[in-house]
């Protein structure tokens, strides 16, 4: 397949500039940081919400569409005859020039057509409940240009999922208000939501609409609307059906000459008590609050600059220069930009994920705040708490909670055995970046039950108990649903179509079902948790309790090494999983898929058998059956037929998804397998694989999701077009890829006690220099590898060696120079 490029990297500008609207799929960016969050596509399309895109949709956006990524915010720009947009669809009206710049929290969007310019600049500024839609509109002819122009946004009706359903009610329900320049939304206020939207524009309008059908015209598109076909707005005002917002504005240019319009899409709540001025009058003070704070150009553009500023901040934290603009671009700017956006969203909001279907996953987000901890400390510390307040009292818990409520539920179906050991590992994280032992001692509840809180800590306690209460025949780990391959779901027994994998029965009863991914993530979380209760031994002073109950887990981790050692080792590579009835899985002896990725993943981080040579050969096996030109591959040989007793798993066509994929999320477990057991090389060729930089080279027409962030999903050597990639943005891949990077290749650990530097890098690598800010400490680390792919030799930190390898932590600016 020919590879066609749509787009390039401009590091310098930390964006990703795409030339070519044509894309083979939307090529998305996030807007928000906190709170007032926006999805936007390279044409303009997508959609915003307030907290929770299932519960709060403000606008709203087709799925299955045709074409596909239809709707959005339009600008239409009438010129005489010709209608285009700035971002070429919906209109397509083929532009003289097109560009899209997708940068940190922001896109700029710009088209050119017959002497005129249109560029708009999107994002949320700092602390804000409103996308800024800054259009400037120029005249590069030679001429006296008379342009019309018409915004569109469409409201969803609040709640994304009936919104797109319950059509005999939401027929009847919308209503609006136009006040001025700006339009406001209020279905259902009138009852018991305390919200609405608006949609605003900073200069007078000669007209708008609200009513859909009346702008569009019930035959017609979002690509010849009526009211803008015609130039004549209908001045609609919309009851019930599909209300929308569009202002109309009639522009005259002279030759050379611009003109800035700021539009606000913004979000209020009113107290009860305050939600009305008159009967039906919403109240509109908080609207006109946040259209005063950006009504004018340089408003508009000073909290531009601020959202810059907050990105360099945060991208300071951690800054790499190796010399090597491929990786260099992928961890001082893509990778820590994607932890931000999947620390926000989870599984959330994506264009492979609805929005409605999925929360914050209880594994899913103890894995991105990982990625995310050193960015902003304190929202991963609330989030610690807010998952871990969904746990129950036997360490069990929810797969995942609603951000609006942070309440659980069981929606995708609850009793995977594996979620409660990633509290371990969220928690643990926090504290070794910031050193905050404190949030231990948080009184937290179960099942967010006002009465049931107890420490932190002894949250983490029941996690590990969870699994230590939970052992098999085999004295393994009980797999439950499924453990982290939410698709092998080893007590279900399906044969019905109308049931959901996830969330249909769990047999437990009689169950020998057993996962050995879960063996090795209890063995490394334990691992941690029992080097944590050792810290807090010494912190403490209560020695006796912490140190007994570090012995404690200790003799459990030691069993479980035992039990994978006895049970959980097949002589090349590690088994998977027993099945229900006993029998293993991924084994020699399987007809099919006889080996799996996760557990050579884990059991080669927990480093089980090292000694005896289990290690290595896993890992030359995952090289030897999983490895292919585009990553690893999830099983190998993948699955031809379904089988029944492992559930949704065997359901996927081969190479695609939990069935063979590259699920890109677990090549970094090997990875690092291979950077604990000092295999450099093999690591990097790895990781380069799913380098979005590397693809970005290679392959952007075959791999067609967005080249500048990690996808979930790469089609495996089985599928019919390896290499195509899926599901993009919303993946612990993104937190994986940054831990491997970060702390196991280029190899700065933050520890309690201070920077642990142990690199794992492939022969040929140069010298190379760190920035890395560490509570309120600035280091300046320079590691020269020598060739050596393992093995720090000495560490001087401020002219001065020190014993080992572990930078005392002490605040002020300090320079590091680390020989291999
Ligand atoms: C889910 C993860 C899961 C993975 C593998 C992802 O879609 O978000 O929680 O571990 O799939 O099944």
């Amino acid at each position: 397949m020919e590879n066609k490029r749509y787009g390039h990297f401009d590091d310098q500008h930390r964006e990703y500039v795409i030339t070519d609207p044509r894309t083979p799929w939307p090529w998305i960016n996030y807007l928000g940081n906190e709170d007032f969050f926006s999805l936007i596509s390279n044409t303009a399309g997508g959609y915003s919400f307030y907290k929770d895109a299932k519960f709060r949709r403000i606008t709203r956006y087709r799925y299955n569409n045709v074409p596909m990524d239809n709707g959005g915010r339009y600008f239409y720009v009438k010129d005489g005859d010709t209608v285009w947009n700035p971002g070429w669809k919906p209109m397509k009206t083929p532009l003289d020039f097109y560009e899209c710049r997708h940068g940190m929290g922001y896109t700029r969007i710009t088209g050119r057509k017959n002497g005129v310019e249109a560029s708009v600049l999107f994002f949320v500024p700092l602390k804000t409940w409103a996308e800024v839609q800054k259009l400037t509109l120029t005249n590069q002819s030679e001429e006296v240009k008379t342009l019309k122009l018409f915004s569109f946004e469409e409201w969803c009706l609040w709640n994304a999922a009936t919104d797109m359903e319950n059509f005999q009610r939401n027929f009847s329900t919308g209503e609006v208000e136009i006040e001025g320049s700006t339009i406001y939304h209020k279905t259902e206020y009138r009852e018991r939501r305390n919200h609405y939207a608006f949609y605003h524009v900073n200069t007078e309008i000669q007209g708008f609409d609200t009513d859909r059908e009346t702008f569009v015209g019930l035959y017609n598109e979002f690509s010849n609307p009526d009211a803008v076909m015609e130039g004549r707005p209908r001045n609609s005002h919309a009851h019930g059906w599909s209300p929308i917002a569009s202002h109309y504005i009639e522009v005259t240019l002279q030759p050379g000459e611009s003109k800035d319009y700021v539009f606000l899409l913004g979000y209020v709540e009113n107290p009860q008590e305050e939600k009305f001025v008159a009967p039906q009058v919403i109240n509109k003070q908080r609207a006109h609050a946040i259209i005063e704070k950006l009504d004018t150009t340089e408003k508009v553009d000073m909290a531009f600059a601020q959202l810059q500023d907050y990105w360099d901040r945060l991208l300071d934290i951690y800054n790499v220069r190796t010399g090597n603009d491929k990786l260099d671009r992928m961890v001082n700017i893509w990778n820590q930009y994607q932890c931000m956006v999947t620390f926000n969203f989870s599984r959330s909001a994506s264009f492979f994920e609805s929005g409605v279907g999925r929360g914050m996953g209880f594994r899913d987000s103890n894995q991105d705040l990982v990625g995310f901890v050193h960015q902003i400390p304190p929202r991963a510390r609330e989030r610690i708490i807010d998952i871990a307040s969904t746990q129950f009292p036997d360490g069990g818990c929810y797969h995942q909670y609603q951000p609006l409520t942070k309440r659980g539920n069981n929606d995708i179906g609850g009793g995977f055995n594996d979620d409660p050991c990633w509290l371990i590992f969220g928690t643990v994280a926090y504290i070794k970046e910031t050193g905050d032992f404190s949030i231990l001692d948080e009184m937290v509840p179960f099942d967010n039950q006002p009465g049931s809180e107890v420490t932190l800590f002894e949250h983490l306690k029941v996690s590990m108990n969870h699994v230590i209460n939970n052992l098999g025949p085999h004295l393994l780990p009980l797999i439950g649903r499924a453990d982290w391959n939410d698709c092998l779901n080893l007590n279900c027994f399906s044969w019905d179509p109308n049931e959901s994998f996830q969330t249909t029965e769990n047999k437990s009863e009689g169950t020998k079902a057993e996962s050995l991914m879960i063996a090795g993530l209890f063995v490394v979380t334990g691992k941690e948790y029992v080097a944590l209760c050792q810290k807090l031994s010494e912190n403490s002073g209560k020695s006796g309790l912490y140190s007994k109950e570090a012995e404690r887990m200790q003799a459990a981790i030691d069993a479980m090494i035992a039990a994978v050692k006895k049970d959980g080792w097949d002589g090349e590579w590690y088994l998977r999983a027993y099945d229900y009835f006993g029998r293993k899985i991924g084994s020699n002896e399987c007809e099919e898929a006889k080996i799996f990725i996760e557990s050579q993943g884990w059991c080669t981080m927990a480093e089980i058998g090292a000694e005896e040579g289990m290690v290595g050969k896993a890992l030359d096996s995952c090289k030897k059956y999983l490895e292919c030109e585009h990553g690893m591959v999830l099983n190998n040989p993948a699955f031809t037929k379904y089988v029944y007793e492992y559930g949704e798993i065997s359901s996927y066509p081969e190479g695609y998804k939990e069935n063979a994929g590259i699920f890109c999320h677990n090549n970094p477990w090997v990875i690092i397998g291979e950077c604990i057991a000092g295999r450099g090389n093999d690591a990097w060729s790895h990781y380069a694989k799913i380098l979005p930089s590397y693809v970005e080279e290679k392959y952007q027409t075959l791999h067609k999701v967005e080249p500048y962030v990690n996808c979930q999903m790469v089609a495996g050597k089985d599928a019919a077009k390896p290499g195509e990639g899926k599901n993009s943005w919303l993946t612990g891949t993104a937190a994986w890829m940054w831990l491997t990077v970060s702390q196991y290749i280029l190899g700065i650990k933050p520890q309690y006690d201070g920077l642990q530097i142990d690199p794992c890098l492939p022969e040929t690598a140069k010298d190379y220099t760190i920035q890395r800010r560490f509570r309120d400490a600035e280091y300046t680390i320079t590691i020269h590898p020598n060739g050596s792919q393992k093995g720090v030799k000495q560490v001087v930190v401020d002219g001065q060696p020190i014993e080992g390898n572990t930078i005392p932590y002490s605040a002020g600016k300090h320079t590091v120079e680390v020989t291999m």
